[in-house]
């Protein structure tokens, strides 16, 4: 990937928001957010953190994280209120050579700020970074059960893909299904401009 493309996707930041009148900063994560990024994951909702592909509440989780984003193998934009982390999206590359293509999407808001459009900007802004990164598909994936992702990516324009049969153990050793969903970055940069949605 070429570092002057992310260069200049990064001239972007700090972004300075509100979403229904509350302030928000987001900007690109660097390796010394790392407790920060903890106190964030150590705040969600248990159900959530269930189902999270990397137990971030635990420093080797977090280790894993900064260790992707030295490597240039992930990208992270981090959103900040007054309290810390408020969300993040982070593109995840992927080291085979037929998928160069293709990137893994990752989105969650605190439950403090939920409801207010977080998620909806984090994802739009991770498709600015996958076009400056040259992705031209992004999936997302969960379990069936995570109501406010399929919905925020449905409304997005993501189709489901895929269904993996028992693909998540979860802490407690159950099993779950895993959606795939996916969205060409051309056809949701040209549907973002045929309504009018700058940024
Ligand atoms: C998915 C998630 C990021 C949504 O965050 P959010 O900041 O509340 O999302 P937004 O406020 O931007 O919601 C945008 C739209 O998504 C839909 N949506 C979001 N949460 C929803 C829910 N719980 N139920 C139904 N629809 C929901 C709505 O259409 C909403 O638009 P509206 O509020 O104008 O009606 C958040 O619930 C989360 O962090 N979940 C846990 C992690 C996760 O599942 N990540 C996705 C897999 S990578």
């Amino acid at each position: 990937m070429s570092n002057a493309r992310v260069a200049e996707a990064w001239k972007h930041y700090p972004l300075h928001t509100k979403l229904q009148g509350k302030p928000f900063t987001l900007r690109p994560m660097t390796v010394d957010d790392g407790e920060a990024l903890r106190a964030f994951a150590l705040e969600l909702p248990p159900h959530d953190l269930l189902f999270m592909r990397r137990d971030i509440t635990k420093p080797e989780g977090i280790g894993r994280w900064l260790d992707a984003v030295r490597r240039g193998a992930m990208y992270t934009i981090l959103c900040e209120d007054a309290h810390g982390i408020a969300g993040y999206s982070s593109l995840h590359l992927t080291e085979l050579d037929w998928s160069q293509h293709v990137a893994d999407l990752r989105v969650a808001s605190a439950h403090r700020a939920r409801g207010l459009g977080l998620g909806r900007l984090l994802t739009r802004e991770a498709f600015n970074m996958a076009l400056a990164l040259g992705i031209e598909k992004v999936e997302a994936r969960m379990t069936p059960d995570q109501q406010g992702a399929r919905a925020l990516f449905q409304e997005l324009g993501f189709q489901p893909e895929a269904l993996l049969k028992d693909e998540v153990k979860d802490r407690d050793g159950e099993y779950h299904d895993l959606l795939i969903m996916a969205c060409n970055v051309e056809v949701f940069m040209a549907q973002r401009r045929a309504f009018g949605v700058t940024g």
